[in-house]
């Protein structure tokens, strides 16, 4: 798991559509992959990044941690093998973007809230309550995880309207 220069991987990269992987050893390297990707996701002005969009096949995100809002804005947070475990009946719809697939939005129906059990870099196990945005947050970063991208949530109307841009999108990035 190397930290130089992590780069971006954009829609059409198949590692974006493939199951990432469980982390079993939590060791400095490990810290120093989620550090970086919280320095990506910053540097791309994100709110939310998943090891696969870096490049890296491991169930690891780094999101801005919503619950707490400071002056400075959320403290960013990393979570190891990331779970749902418990999904409200509530949903509310939110038009979504992301950074694999930039320039590119679409309204996405998502439950409001959401329980995630996941560990730290230093393989300590927490369950968090979360909503509203960071709730959503959570629910797309964990879908990275899994080879989900938030398009696929989108109306068949919605898809036939970028699918041409997400083909240009997709050849634009070949050659990398
Ligand atoms: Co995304």
């Amino acid at each position: 798991m190397g930290t130089a220069g992590l780069k971006l991987r954009y829609y059409g990269d198949p590692i974006l559509r493939r199951r990432a992987e469980e982390i079993t050893v939590f060791d400095p390297p490990l810290r120093g992959v989620a550090d970086a990707m919280v320095e990506t996701m910053r540097e791309a002005e994100g709110v939310g990044l998943a090891a696969p969009q870096v490049g890296i096949e491991r169930r690891l995100l780094v999101a801005l941690d919503m619950r707490t809002p400071d002056d400075d804005g959320a403290a960013p947070i990393a979570m190891v093998n990331p779970e749902i475990t418990e999904r409200s009946r509530e949903t509310w719809v939110f038009e979504e973007g992301c950074l694999s697939i930039p320039g590119i939005r679409g309204d996405v129906t998502r439950p409001s809230q959401v329980k995630v059990r996941y560990r730290d870099v230093d393989g300590r196990e927490h369950t968090i309550d979360a909503e509203g945005m960071f709730a959503r947050i959570l629910q797309h970063e964990i879908d990275h995880l899994d080879g989900k991208l938030f398009i696929d949530y989108l109306s068949l109307a919605e898809k036939t309207l970028i699918k041409t841009r997400l083909k240009k999108l997709a050849h634009s990035h070949d050659d990398q």
